[in-house]
């Protein structure tokens, strides 16, 4: 990939890469490697996830489907915020302490690792936060983390989320579960495991 972008770079993600240089220094071979990895594991397998999470909770909450399809141009955009919120992909961000940090009474003591539950902080100060709503006004989620290392992508899953939504909402009247769905582990990105459903058209 990389000898091939490097022989005759082109308008792309790697080419563009490859070129990057600041103050006289260049990403090595491994890193451009891990960065193209990261852009790939962490932009596809998370926005299918999210989105599968999306249509679980539809199944389950078929009023809120039915309002999402009453009005697409409203809620699809709060659809996606409220299922983001709801159901995190990243149970988990975590941080490595480089200094003694002390926060609300405790002290981490540097090189502690702080494994930060997104789930927990999407329902802090957030009013009856364990019902799932898309009339709800946009919260500020972790689930896309925070500070500088904010999802690269975020707004392209949204975007992508919302296209899904707006496409299945002109499209299917219900989702049904036909059995149990199977959740993935809260280790990595959580997804589902399985999902059987049934998309009944309207
Ligand atoms: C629903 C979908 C997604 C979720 C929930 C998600 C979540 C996250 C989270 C929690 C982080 C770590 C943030 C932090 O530690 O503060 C992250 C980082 C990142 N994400 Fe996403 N992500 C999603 C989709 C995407 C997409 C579509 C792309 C690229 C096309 C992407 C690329 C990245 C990259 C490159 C980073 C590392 C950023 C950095 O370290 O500066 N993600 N994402």
């Amino acid at each position: 990939m990389l000898e091939r972008r490097r022989s005759s770079p082109g308008d792309d993600l790697v080419s563009t890469l490859i070129a990057e240089e600041q103050d006289g220094d260049r990403l090595s071979d491994v890193e451009l490697v891990n960065l193209v990895l990261n852009v790939l594991v962490g932009g596809v397998d998370t926005t299918q996830s999210q989105l599968a999470h999306a249509v679980r909770l539809f199944a389950e909450h078929p009023e809120q489907w039915e309002r999402v399809r009453s009005d697409p141009e409203t809620f699809v955009a709060l659809a996606v915020e409220e299922a983001l919120r709801y159901e995190p992909i990243t149970p988990f961000t975590a941080r490595i302490m480089i200094e003694d940090v002390e926060y609300g009474g405790v002290t981490f003591p540097e090189g502690t690792i702080v494994l930060v539950g997104t789930v927990a902080a999407n329902r802090d100060g957030v009013e009856d936060a364990d019902r799932f709503d898309v009339a709800r006004e946009p919260t500020k989620p972790l689930t896309f983390g925070a500070g500088i290392h904010y999802c690269l992508g975020a707004n392209l899953a949204k975007a992508e989320m919302q296209e899904a939504l707006a496409f299945l909402a002109a499209r299917v009247e219900r989702f049904e579960l036909t059995a149990e769905p199977g959740f993935d582990t809260v280790q990595g990105v959580y997804g589902m495991a399985s999902l059987p459903v049934r998309l009944v058209p309207g």
